[in-house]
């Protein structure tokens, strides 16, 4: 599954997004880093409840050091150039008045909450890079995650930079990846 040869009307910023392992180290600015943020906050979510929680670190503050070290040792090999690195944390829980009660969608509407901001990262000049990559387990407690919510993923945000920053073996893997054909994840019907 190399390569990009997508239906032309699918939207041009999906196709475009990719996630690249060269990064350029840059900062970026706190105004483009909110814009990215509040795109994500856009998500839809059941009840409208937004159980996401971004957790951020950029390159070199306060935080980084413990946030890049959450991670485990391949990508902090090549995540340590990027400029901004985000935990996702979704709450488990409905909260009310009344009480709380579990929140089928949490993972999910995390998810599509992740999705947004790598999409607007990328109308924006910037790319992004997913990560699970994580050494789970204790990074929940490093990160100070509440035990009724989950740490879903990273991801990163930065400039991309040419290939040739990355050892020989990355240098191979820097493409956009293609994908299955509509004809294997769809269909009509059920699942039998
Ligand atoms: C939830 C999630 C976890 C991922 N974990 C890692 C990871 O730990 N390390 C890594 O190098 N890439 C990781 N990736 C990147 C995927 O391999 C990549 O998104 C996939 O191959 C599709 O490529 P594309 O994003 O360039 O389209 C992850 C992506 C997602 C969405």
């Amino acid at each position: 599954m190399t390569g990009r040869n997508a239906n032309p009307k699918v939207q041009p910023l999906i196709i475009e997004r990719w996630s690249p392992r060269a990064f350029d180290g840059s900062e970026i600015p706190q105004e483009d880093l909110d814009v990215i943020f509040e795109a994500a906050g856009w998500a839809p979510s059941a009840y409208n409840v937004q159980p996401w929680t971004f957790l951020y670190a950029k390159k070199g503050d306060a935080n980084w050091d413990v946030f890049l070290s959450q991670l485990v040792e391949f990508n902090q090999g090549w995540a340590r150039q990027a400029s901004v690195l985000v935990y996702v944390v979704s709450d488990s829980q409905m909260r009310s008045d009344k009480g709380n009660s579990d929140n089928h969608s949490h993972s999910f509407d995390a998810g599509a909450a992740w999705v947004l901001a790598a999409l607007q990262a990328r109308a924006m000049g910037y790319d992004t890079h997913g990560m699970t990559g994580i050494k789970f387990g204790e990074a929940e407690a490093a990160l100070g995650i509440p035990a009724d919510h989950r740490l879903e993923a990273a991801f990163v945000i930065g400039k991309r930079a040419p290939k040739d920053v990355l050892p020989d073996f990355l240098q191979e893997r820097e493409a956009p990846a293609g994908r299955k054909p509509v004809s294997e994840i769809v269909k009509a019907g059920t699942f039998a």
